[in-house]
């Protein structure tokens, strides 16, 4: 493989004020979707886990980060339906999440944060925000559902795989039965220094299932985590971390693409968890929290998500 070639821009500096973007993204979640005080504003219902990952320690010629080495660390786990509203009964978001905050042996914390579809639907936050702001029109009825199509495929059409992925999925059987992809590329920094593109996907050892239409229909609205409480009295639920190495030509900034197939994967360990725990107090799953050894690229969206899950907090921590 060959060394990538260095993206000279600092991570985190888009050139834009982020804060205030950032603060317009929630507040057009908030406009599409209301306000649910003390909730994340996207991700709201959500069951916490504490969990061990054992390293394979496959990664260690790629990067030097703590968490990927021989030791085993801890770890909470937070898995989510995708919508806003904390009370949504779970089949009605097939769409939904893994986020995992590792312990990181020589202190401190590192986040991934994963979702059931492999590509997001927007390449920067401005059109996350022109999506969002399209959609909100519809929603009040200033664009019929015929313009919104024409208003997105024409101004946005980076989002197409995405809103195909995401329409396809079905409700999942299980959290612990699905696959999660966190989407963007991050570098691994190796000891000599080199930078690999990496993406991430965990991928559950039981296997992926989804529900046919009639047993969706006979869920309970808690299902999910009632599902896992269930399954933690038997077993722990494991999801392998796999690394996803970017060949030549795969973009690094772009997570509206996914990279071919083909692609060379390791194995980086297997997260086993094995009970429903409270959330902690402060949990914010930012991707951009990396350790040393790792690197993050310029994917916009990436660098922009530290500033809009800071101000989701914020908001929702002051009971707003
Ligand atoms: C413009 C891009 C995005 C924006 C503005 C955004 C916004 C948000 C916000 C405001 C939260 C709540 C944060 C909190 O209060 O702690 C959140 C949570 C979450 N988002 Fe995003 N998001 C974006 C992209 C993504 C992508 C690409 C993924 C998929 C990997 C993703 C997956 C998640 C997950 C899994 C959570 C729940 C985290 C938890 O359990 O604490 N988001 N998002």
């Amino acid at each position: 493989m060959n060394e990538p070639e260095l993206n000279p821009a600092s991570p985190g500096d888009t050139g834009f004020g982020q804060s205030g973007l950032a603060a317009q993204a929630v507040d057009a979640i908030e406009n599409l979707s209301g306000v649910h005080p003390g909730y994340r504003r996207a991700h709201a219902k959500g069951v916490c886990c504490r969990a061990i990952f054992r390293p394979s320690g496959l990664a260690s010629p790629f990067t030097t980060a703590p968490h990927l080495q021989e030791q085993e660390v801890p770890a909470v786990v937070r898995f989510s339906g995708s919508s806003t509203n904390p009370v949504l009964a779970d089949v009605l978001s097939p769409a939904k999440g893994m986020a995992v905050q590792f312990s990181l042996p020589g202190g401190g914390v590192t986040n991934l944060t994963g979702a059931t579809f492999p590509v997001f639907f927007a390449r920067t936050p401005e059109s996350f925000l022109g999506i969002l702001r399209a959609a909100h029109k519809a929603q009040e009825g200033r664009l019929g559902p015929l313009e919104l199509i024409k208003e997105i495929t024409t101004h946005f059409s980076e989002s197409r795989e995405s809103l195909f992925a995401i329409k396809a999925l079905k409700p999942p059987a299980s959290y612990a039965e699905s696959r999660y992809y966190c989407i963007h590329a991050y570098y691994f920094a190796d000891p000599e220094g080199a930078l690999w593109p990496v993406k991430f996907e965990w991928l559950p050892d039981a296997g992926v299932r989804t529900l046919s239409v009639p047993a969706a229909a006979q869920q309970p609205e808690n299902y999910l985590a009632e599902e896992l409480e269930l399954r933690f009295k038997d077993a722990p639920a494991v999801f392998q971390l796999a690394a996803i190495f970017g060949g030549e030509g795969d973009p690094t900034d772009d997570p509206t693409r996914a990279w071919p197939e083909d692609r060379r994967r390791i194995d980086l360990g297997r997260l086993y968890i094995t009970g429903i725990i409270e959330e902690p107090a402060g949990l914010v799953m930012d991707p951009t929290a990396i350790p040393a050894g790792m690197a993050l690229t310029d994917d916009p969206i990436l660098n922009f998500r530290h500033d809009a899950y800071n101000d989701s907090y914020r908001r929702r921590s002051e009971g707003r």
